[in-house]
């Protein structure tokens, strides 16, 4: 019973201390308040906090903080001031005596080497000079913007910014304003030349790229369109030849690398943001291997007939191998780098920093031509020099032909070979010069116009898809194909009577089968 008493006391008494204080109606925005439990209470209901006399309209007691992204997440009660209504704020990322370093708050300031002053611009537009605690108040409990952010450098020229007596930041690269809930300031060691300075600058999150739903319909488009592709080349039994599997597998990455990238656009990763970073890193690079596959693949069975199933298994396996297997070695390395490297600034530039930045491998410094685009480069190569050299042959046989005039069968399978090159020859050309592009805006990204230019080459990426389900399925072998099949399965009840008699030796059949295969490579 006297514990009752107690408890009921307790409560009275903390009603107490916030009364007159309403959670319901907020003396104003979230983001211009601080903390003030603890300070000091007048008798007259003001609170002082440091220097500064808050009257207690100007305080109300909060059971959340609000996240950036407008959502509140409970905290325990505690009692907060509009203290900007009073003096300008600056909106620090966490308090003020932590250092900013790899986006993260971490360690503690120097204060004696700091340069404490800070340039706010006022309304009449004078540029006031001022010490962060003397002449400001640092709010240092407001939830960061994003996990990971990055320091605008207000000596190097891109990285401007101006910071209002508001509390807004506008940022000159790209004019954008921004609120306190967008940006935050904090000390950080910057290099100027050969020193290093301890300075108080402004840091921001990652600019995503502004065209969300046009990259999104392209995408959903392309996805359709590969899905679309790789349901006609398994359901044709015709195509479901060497080239058509590898071509598929292809394929298959390229969905997944796709599928990664659309649900990273959407932010839909970030409860798995390992995993489909690393997943989307395997599946971009498998997408490479089985392109170096199909190059290799072309070149070698130009002229022989891909009669012999079983050896086109045993060549499917092997390929599998090489292309699922080199993609997981990369991926572990990848893995391995990013887990057994240390994360500090020096070794930075050479981690592939999955989750660092994203939920993608990095590409804004030169780790990405190690891990990423190198190998690309790499594929490109020799993709090329395949081509070249099929063509090569191509040229040679066709004179030889020529010679020999009479030889229908091998013409019949030269042309067919042609057309087997042609095809994959624009795929490779378009993928090839497009991820050629891709190269080349990754090493020009500090140029702004020719970043610009290069966004189209992004949409046609995106869009690829899109293009192979033009050049692969609405072709009018393609389209044939079909016709029979539904002809074909019209006709199947009468067909599967008739041929109960017929099957009869395995020489029959294998011929059968040797025949489907020689047509099926001049489909695909
Ligand atoms: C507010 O400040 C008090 C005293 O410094 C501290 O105990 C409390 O955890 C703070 N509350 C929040 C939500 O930051
Ligand atoms: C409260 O008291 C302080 C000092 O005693 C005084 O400076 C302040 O003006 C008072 N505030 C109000 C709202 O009366
Ligand atoms: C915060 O306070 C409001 C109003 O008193 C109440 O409705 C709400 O449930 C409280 N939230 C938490 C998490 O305590
Ligand atoms: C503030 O601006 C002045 C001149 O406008 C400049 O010299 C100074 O370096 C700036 N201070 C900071 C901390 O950026
Ligand atoms: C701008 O306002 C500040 C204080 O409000 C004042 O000190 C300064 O002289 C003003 N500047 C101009 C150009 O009016
Ligand atoms: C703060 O002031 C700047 C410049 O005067 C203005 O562009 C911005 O919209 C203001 N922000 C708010 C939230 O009022
Ligand atoms: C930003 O605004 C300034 C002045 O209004 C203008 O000179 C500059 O070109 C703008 N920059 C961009 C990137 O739009």
């Amino acid at each position: 019973m006297l514990k009752l008493f107690y408890i009921a006391g307790l409560i009275l008494l903390d009603a107490a201390i916030f009364s007159g204080t309403e959670i319901e109606s907020m003396p104003c925005d979230f983001f211009d308040t601080v903390n003030v439990t603890g300070s000091q209470r007048l008798v007259n209901g003001s609170y002082l906090y440091h220097d500064l006399l808050i009257p207690s309209e100007l305080t109300a007691a909060y059971n959340y903080t609000v996240l950036p992204d407008g959502t509140r997440e409970p905290v325990e009660t505690h009692l907060r001031g509009c203290v900007c209504k009073l003096r300008t704020c600056l909106r620090f990322c966490c308090h003020h005596s932590q250092l900013m370093a790899n986006g993260q708050c971490s360690g503690s300031v120097d204060l004696t080497r700091l340069n404490p002053y800070v340039n706010v611009t006022l309304q009449n537009g004078t540029v006031f000079r001022g010490h962060f605690q003397k002449e400001f108040i640092p709010q240092s409990d407001l939830p960061k913007p994003c996990n990971e952010m990055y320091s605008l450098n207000d000596r190097e020229e891109t990285d401007q910014y101006t910071v209002f007596e508001n509390g807004s930041l506008s940022r000159s690269y790209d004019n954008v304003t921004m609120s306190k809930r967008d940006y935050c300031l904090q000390p950080e060691h910057l290099k100027e030349g050969e020193t290093t300075s301890l300075r108080i600058v402004a840091h921001n999150c990652a600019i995503k790229s502004g065209d969300k739903t046009g990259q999104t319909i392209v995408l959903i488009c392309s996805l359709v369109c590969l899905f679309s592709t790789i349901t006609v080349y398994r359901c044709l039994k015709k195509l479901r030849n060497l080239h058509g599997n590898c071509f598929v597998c292809c394929l298959i990455c390229l969905f997944m690398g796709y599928l990664f990238l659309l649900l990273d656009l959407w932010e839909l990763t970030n409860n798995f943001c390992a995993t489909a970073g690393y997943t989307g890193y395997y599946f971009v690079m498998s997408t490479f291997l089985w392109l170096s596959v199909i190059s290799w693949d072309l070149r070698s069975s130009l002229g022989i007939s891909q009669g012999a199933s079983y050896q086109s298994k045993y060549l499917f396996l092997l390929y599998s191998i090489y292309a699922w297997g080199m993609a997981f070695i990369f991926t572990a390395v990848i893995y391995l780098v990013d887990h057994l490297v240390e994360d500090n600034a020096e070794n930075e530039p050479w981690m592939p920093g999955v989750t660092f930045y994203s939920c993608w491998i990095k590409t804004h410094d030169w780790s990405a031509m190690l891990y990423l685009y190198g190998p690309m480069l790499i594929v490109i190569i020799f993709n090329a020099t395949m081509f070249i050299l099929t063509a090569i042959e191509i040229i040679a046989v066709k004179r030889q032909l020529q010679v020999v005039a009479d030889r229908q069968e091998r013409k019949q399978k030269h042309n067919s070979d042609k057309q087997t090159y042609g095809l994959f020859l624009r795929l490779f050309i378009i993928m090839g010069v497009n991820w050629s592009l891709e190269i080349v805006s990754y090493l020009v990204q500090s140029h702004e116009f020719w970043k610009r230019v290069l966004r189209i080459a992004d949409y046609v990426n995106w869009s690829l898809g899109i293009i192979i389900f033009f050049l692969f399925v609405t072709k009018l072998s393609v389209l044939k194909l079909f016709k029979k099949r539904y002809q074909s399965r019209n006709i199947r009840s009468v067909v599967s009577l008739k041929s109960q008699g017929s099957r009869n030796t395995t020489a029959a059949k294998k011929l059968r089968r040797d025949t489907s295969s020689s047509q099926a490579s001049t489909q695909i």
